[in-house]
């Protein structure tokens, strides 16, 4: 007995013939993807004939198999060609969505900004050189000598401490303020001397208000014996900071630093309460800003200078910026915020 009597042959033919018809008419890969299900799944018209073969005589098992096998592979192929011809169809209409016209004038392009701290580097050293101050720079690794030692920084003094300070292997270090540049330049010219030193310093910090890094710039004029004052350093900070900040009073406060004598440091009327007390300047009205004071011998006579006198200061940039600018959280500076940085177009 054959399997298929030839009405039940005829009748397969044409829902073959159906199912054909539909995959040729798929007009999208979804569509396609439920016609496989319907033949060739789980629960496919297909795989269920293949199902029955078990129940099927051994003698009448190759037969039918190939029939199956022969409508399998007609099924696949027209899906195979279909999904072809679809992804074909999908993807030229997905590079003609995509086309960029490189002509094409944009008027809504926006232009960057130079951000905040450099923004404020900037104007402090257009100010100085207006001021006929030189811009000198150094390395950032440096060695103990010009980061401490020339510096009147003794061996044993805490801002040497493995806690401030980045050390590397061979015993350089990152240089932990802009001060080293003083030395370098001392070391390199003759007096006189007019310089600022931008740059970044780095130390091992990393709180609320202190980063791994940041920048700092550093000052110093250098003139024969007697011919800088501690009057001279005054006045030319104060007219610096009433510059950058308008209508401040102007404090300077006796302090130490290892490379100066006298030193101070020097605060401004709080710029948010005008003075009365906030929490910016801890109900103080104050806001350190800078430190100075007048070189200190010992300086001098690590670079080899004999009958001079100077002064030198010291202000740290994203503490200007975010004083200038009424930006209260120093992470900001860092996160690369188009809503903040926008703001500096
Ligand atoms: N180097 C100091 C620091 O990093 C800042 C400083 C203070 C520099 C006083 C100076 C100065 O030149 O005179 O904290």
């Amino acid at each position: 007995m054959a399997i298929l009597t030839e009405q039940e042959y005829y009748k397969w033919r044409n829902i073959l013939k159906e199912w054909l018809d539909k995959i040729q008419n798929a007009t999208s890969l979804e569509v396609l993807e439920n016609l496989r299900v319907e033949t060739l799944g789980k629960k496919g018209i297909l795989t269920l004939e293949f199902a029955k073969l078990k129940d099927i005589p051994n003698e009448q098992k190759k037969e039918f198999a190939q029939n199956l096998n022969e409508q399998k592979t007609a099924i696949t192929s027209a899906i195979d060609a279909q999904k072809e011809q679809l992804e074909k169809v999908a993807l030229n209409s997905q590079l003609q969505a995509d086309k960029i016209d490189v002509t094409m004038f944009n008027n809504e392009s926006s232009i960057g900004a130079v951000h905040p701290v450099m923004r404020t580097m900037d104007a402090i050293i257009s100010y100085f050189q207006n001021l006929n101050f030189s811009i000198e720079e150094g390395p950032l690794v440096e060695d103990d000598f010009h980061n401490f030692e020339a510096l009147n920084l003794p061996k044993y003094h805490p801002a040497r401490d493995m806690q401030d300070t980045f050390y590397n292997k061979d015993f350089t270090l990152l240089r932990t303020h802009t001060s080293p540049v003083q030395i370098r330049t001392m070391l390199s010219t003759k007096p006189p001397i007019r310089m600022i030193a931008p740059g970044t310093v780095f130390r091992r910090d990393f709180d609320l208000t202190h980063t791994p890094m940041f920048n700092q710039i550093e000052g110093l004029v250098v003139d024969s014996a007697d011919k800088i004052s501690f009057a001279n350093l005054k006045h030319v900070l104060e007219e610096f900071l009433h510059h950058t900040f308008g209508n401040v009073n102007v404090r300077f406060r006796p302090s130490f630093f290892p490379f100066t004598e006298p030193s101070a440091e020097v605060d401004i009327s709080c710029v948010f309460c005008k003075g009365s007390g906030c929490r910016v300047c801890s109900q103080t009205g104050w806001l350190e800003v800078l430190g100075c004071g007048i070189v200190d011998e010992n300086v001098f006579k690590a670079v080899g200078y004999e009958n001079v006198s100077g002064y030198a200061f010291g202000l740290g940039v994203e503490r200007f910026a975010m004083l200038i600018h009424n930006i209260s959280d120093l992470r900001s500076l860092f996160e690369s915020d188009l809503r903040l940085l926008g703001q500096f177009k």
